[in-house]
């Protein structure tokens, strides 16, 4: 498995302010979608394009756009809604898919409620969605249903990953991609990341 540690400046500045306790629902949200713009940059920057012929307002040319279908987004709900917006600004025409699945919290398995995706999955590449690649449960859960639908390519992205959430991401989708822009300690035993930033939901969206 390839893990990209997206360690940009900006990306990692403002990461350090979404960690911090006291920041307010608003900023952490705002945070969230400007880190979401940036990782979008990274995660794109190797897909293949081809050229079309386009007229300028002074001669016909050939210029590259990005090749194939519509890329798919994949939200793992609810926290993976939050890279959905500044993920959109950057890829405009994108579909987007949603998985819904929650955490048995004895068990920390995950358990799938929602599954949607476009058409035509086979000939689009799928951008799977979740901040926190925590157990790495829900990952693998997500990444097994989305396989079903046989898309052409899959990459997950996430902020923040445990060791050993991707260690466990690995076994089971060694051909997946993971993008990071922090690998942190280690879990705890409620499954949360340390040092980590909390519960991304419940910050994204002000809930308890
Ligand atoms: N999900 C979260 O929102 N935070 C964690 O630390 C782990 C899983």
């Amino acid at each position: 498995m390839t893990v990209h540690h997206i360690t940009h400046p900006l990306i990692q500045h403002k990461l350090t302010l979404m960690r911090q306790k006291d920041r307010s629902t608003n900023s952490f949200r705002r945070l969230l979608g400007e880190i979401s713009m940036l990782m979008a940059y990274e995660v794109t920057r190797d897909m293949p394009t081809q050229l079309i012929e386009i007229e300028t307002p002074l001669e016909t040319m050939r210029s590259p756009v990005i090749d194939g279908k519509k890329t798919v987004f994949v939200s793992i709900m609810r926290a993976g809604a939050g890279f959905l917006d500044g993920m959109l600004h950057v890829v405009p025409g994108a579909r987007i898919g949603h998985i819904g699945l929650y955490r048995d919290p004895k068990t920390l398995v995950a358990v799938e409620y929602y599954f949607k995706m476009p058409q035509d999955m086979h000939e689009r590449d799928a951008i799977v969605l979740d901040p926190m690649l925590a157990t790495g449960n829900s990952a693998v859960a997500a990444v097994d249903r989305l396989k079903e639908t046989r898309p052409k390519s899959i990459r997950f992205v996430c902020l923040l990953a445990a060791p050993e959430g991707l260690a466990n991401f690995q076994a089971s989708h060694p051909d997946v991609p993971v993008y990071t822009a922090a690998v942190d300690r280690e879990l705890d035993d409620h499954g949360y990341i340390l040092p980590g930033l909390g519960d991304a939901g419940d910050r994204l969206f002000g809930t308890k």
